[in-house]
């Protein structure tokens, strides 16, 4: 089974990866770490929290840092995930709390217990992954991988016309993560963006699972109203399972090696580069950067069923 822990900023589609985990018989989901990002990280923590509860999983859940390592924050997506990050669907509050150590402790803590055996699922800002590597720069030997949802490689980003928005939540943090000697694996927009998942298909997940299928649901909907609005996309797109789902189904997405960087200032703000291996560069700072390795197409149609049977 694959240990994973979930850095989450849930988020409609964060749940929709939480739910994922729980449901999938080859992921022991050891905890979840919280950050800014969708919501403050209060309001994720809480989620994350009363989200277990519903799910009826127990796991950790540690809280994590509330604003970005040097820039100012930039304000929530409430507009996207609804005031309460999900969806505006209430579910019980938790009578549980989080672990008294912070997200990148608790990272640093879970890798010592467990070396080699932890893989890390980015799915908010990268804040804690770089706190976790400026208090202990050897966490990088003994995670398992690191997988994240952010940035947008050969197409235009989602946030500004180069950036995705948790790497534009905190480029500073997203550039430490990237530069680390750890295996990076990055789904950005390029692959989340193959998959819409329609009205049609989260009414059929509501009736083969009232619970939750229903919750799943319940939130698409108003995370449709705004890909309707803002894209005229008909459905939703559920970015954060795509880069959980590379730990369990990778032969089904395109992949390739490369370094990846982030713009730190300027109008690009919060861009990703991805330098492919092998291509030449005059500068030699390209050369010198880790290679991690970057998602770039999917089968769209299996994924969608993959997850479907998952929840179901
Ligand atoms: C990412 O930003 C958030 O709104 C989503 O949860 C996802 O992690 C997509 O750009
Ligand atoms: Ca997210």
């Amino acid at each position: 089974k694959h240990k994973i822990i979930i850095d989450t900023d849930p988020g409609i589609d964060d749940t929709m990866a939480i739910a994922y985990a729980i449901a999938h018989p080859d992921i022991d989901l050891v905890a979840l770490t919280t950050i800014f990002g969708n919501v403050s990280v209060d309001e994720a923590t809480d989620n994350a929290l009363a989200l277990l509860d519903y799910f009826g999983y127990e796991a950790d859940v540690a809280r994590g840092e509330s604003r970005p390592l040097v820039m100012e924050p930039k304000p929530h997506s409430y507009f996207v995930h609804g005031q309460n990050g999900l969806g505006e669907i209430e579910i019980p509050k938790s009578s549980k709390t989080a672990t008294d150590r912070d997200a990148a402790d608790y990272l640093i803590e879970k890798t010592k217990e467990m070396p080699g055996e932890i893989d890390i699922c980015a799915v908010g800002p990268l804040t804690n992954l770089a706190r976790a590597l400026e208090r202990d720069p050897m966490i990088a030997d003994r995670v398992k991988s690191v997988c994240v949802m952010g940035g947008a490689v050969y197409r235009p980003g989602n946030v500004s016309p180069v950036a995705e928005a948790n790497i534009w939540n905190d480029p500073h943090a997203a550039e430490e993560v990237f530069a680390a000697r750890w295996p990076v694996v990055l789904a950005p927009l390029d692959v989340t963006t193959k998959v819409v998942l329609s009205p049609h298909f989260f009414a059929d997940l509501e009736e083969a699972d009232p619970r939750v299928g229903k919750l799943l649901s319940d939130m698409a909907r108003f995370y449709a109203r705004f890909y309707r609005s803002h894209s005229g996309i008909n459905g939703c797109i559920p970015h954060d399972v795509m880069a959980l789902a590379y730990l369990t189904i990778p032969g089904v997405y395109m992949q390739k090696r490369g370094a990846l960087a982030t713009v730190t200032d300027g109008l690009g703000i919060g861009q990703t580069i991805f330098n492919p291996a092998g291509k030449p560069t005059v500068d030699p700072v390209w050369g010198e950067r880790p290679q991690h390795t970057a998602l770039l197409d999917i089968d769209a149609g299996f994924f969608a069923a993959h997850y479907f049977d998952t929840i179901a």
